[in-house]
């Protein structure tokens, strides 16, 4: 780890990310800056503020335009500057055409098995090329004459790599794959294939969360283009330039939420929520947080909740699901429908079982605090996620984080790839809804000391792999994969 920090001090290094770190808003007529919340900021902020360099984003709300100089610069934090963001405006167009249409209507479900039908529209993709040569030109400016290393976040930045290396032969350049990636059967409905995996293979170092990922990324490699790929060492000579493929599980700011979870602001949270909900009085809460998505298998819960109460209906009156999490990509009518499916289903449920005194299913379709988020995971008997297909599932992560109490029981889909490290959770296929069902009951009904051990078990796995670690792997494995004999370091 020294000898990386050695060596990091001599590159310039920059990040690329589609959202910025900080979320700007004016109060009281001052600037304030405010770190989402979500894993990806978490880990790269502290590595930013040690490093120093720029962090490019697109920008996003009006008040980016009275923190920002006239290059789009902002030095963060505010008040004690480590770093520049750096800031890019995009037209309404832009945005339609890079965000919403190619990155989410075409990457997002040609990449998730969910059965959404992706959308390949040729606008939408040449704005998506001409939105990442943008980003592309900023990042060069940034670099200048200098030795960099730009580490380059998720889909919506696939052609960037390549962009970035056709200038800056010699820059040091890494990203990191936010989703799964399909195998080449899948891939083949993408017209752009070809262009798009020329894109990562101006990469030194490419991530994904999953060995799986890995392979499936090596295999489309190998059937599309003229490339010689190595699987057993997960690299990829093509062009006479090396990409080594590893794979980097993500994973979540352990220590600092078993903090928050402890804290007085959780413990009043708790005491109001306990009360809302009636858990004072024999009421038992169940969980599920998520951002609005098709991948993440909603309806599915809701159902697999719907089959628990009718088949131990003793629990009527007395289990309380929340459904918790903000909408999402409201502009892509896919997002709007599930929205329309989950108030449908949360409705009809609520009619079929709920009475003056009791409603099976919350449903609260907004954002919360952290500490509010934080007080349901500790009060939740189980937490339910049950997605479709995720690549990782940091919210199965937190609830583990967050049960300082050891107790609790995870419920978790066999297609998050969380579910590789959460062995100990109840691992469920969400669309069996009986076996869900009888999951729910399964946790239930555990002994306490089971509860205990399998908690226990998942939370010093979430402890060790957390994402300093993730955060600190992706730079051991960048600073080998830019040494010309890397192929022989290990991992
Ligand atoms: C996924 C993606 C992230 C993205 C997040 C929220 O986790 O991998 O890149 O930021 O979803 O989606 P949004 O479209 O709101 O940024």
């Amino acid at each position: 780890q020294r000898l990386v920090r050695r060596e990091l001090a001599e590159y310039r290094l920059i990040v690329v990310s589609n959202r910025q770190p900080y979320a700007f808003r004016i109060e009281n007529g001052q600037l304030v800056g405010e770190m989402p919340p979500g894993g990806l900021t978490a880990a790269i902020d502290p590595l930013m503020r040690a490093c120093g360099g720029t962090w490019i984003a697109q920008s996003g709300g009006e008040a980016d335009l009275t923190a920002m100089d006239a290059d789009g610069r902002v030095a963060v934090p505010l008040g004690s500057p480590a770093y520049n963001l750096r800031l890019l405006n995009l037209t309404e167009a832009e945005n339609n055409g890079y965000y919403y249409g190619f990155s989410n209507e075409g990457l997002w479900p040609l990449c998730h098995i969910a059965y959404t039908e992706p959308v390949f529209d040729a606008q939408n993709y040449e704005t998506y090329k001409a939105v990442n040569r943008k980003f592309a030109n900023l990042v060069v400016d940034e670099i200048g004459d200098q030795p960099a290393i730009v580490l380059v976040q998720d889909y919506h930045l696939a052609l960037l790599p390549r962009y970035i290396r056709q200038v800056c032969e010699d820059v040091i350049i890494g990203q990191f794959w936010h989703i799964p990636w399909p195998n080449p059967d899948i891939l083949r409905i993408c017209p752009w294939q070809e262009e798009i995996l020329d894109g990562m293979l101006g990469n030194d170092l490419l991530g994904f969360h999953l060995a799986g990922d890995c392979h499936n990324f090596l295999d489309c490699v190998q059937r599309n283009l003229d490339a010689q790929v190595e699987p057993q060492f997960g690299l990829v000579d093509y062009q006479n330039d090396m990409t080594l493929v590893r794979p980097f599980p993500i994973s979540i700011d352990f220590d600092g939420l078993d903090a928050e979870a402890r804290s007085p602001e959780v413990e009043s949270e708790m005491a109001r929520l306990t009360q809302e909900f009636g858990l004072d009085h024999g009421r038992i809460l169940g969980l599920g947080i998520d951002r609005q998505d098709y991948t993440k298998g909603i309806p599915h819960r809701l159902r697999a909740v719907e089959r628990f109460l009718e088949k131990w209906p003793e629990y009527q009156g007395r289990l309380v699901f929340l459904q918790a999490g903000a909408t999402s990509r409201t502009n892509i009518d896919s997002y709007m429908q599930l929205t329309i499916d989950i108030e449908s289903t949360v409705n009809r449920i609520n009619e079929r079982f709920g009475d003056g005194n009791w409603q099976p299913i919350a449903y609260w379709p907004t954002s919360f605090p952290s500490a509010t988020f934080s007080a349901l995971r500790r009060l939740a008997s189980f937490c339910a996620e049950s997605s479709l297909h995720d690549g990782m599932n940091l919210v199965a992560k937190e609830y583990v984080a967050s049960r300082v109490d050891e107790d609790g029981v995870l419920i978790l889909s066999a297609f998050a790839g969380a579910s590789q490290e959460l062995s100990s959770s109840i691992i469920i296929n969400p669309y069996a809804t009986e076996q869900f069902a009888d999951a729910i009951h399964q946790a239930l009904t555990m002994s306490d000391e089971e509860r205990r051990l399998r908690m226990r078990h998942m939370r010093s796995i979430v402890q060790e792999n957390n994402i300093y670690n993730w955060a600190g792997r992706i730079m051991m494995n960048l600073m080998q994969a830019s040494t010309p004999d890397h192929a022989r370091l290990p991992t």
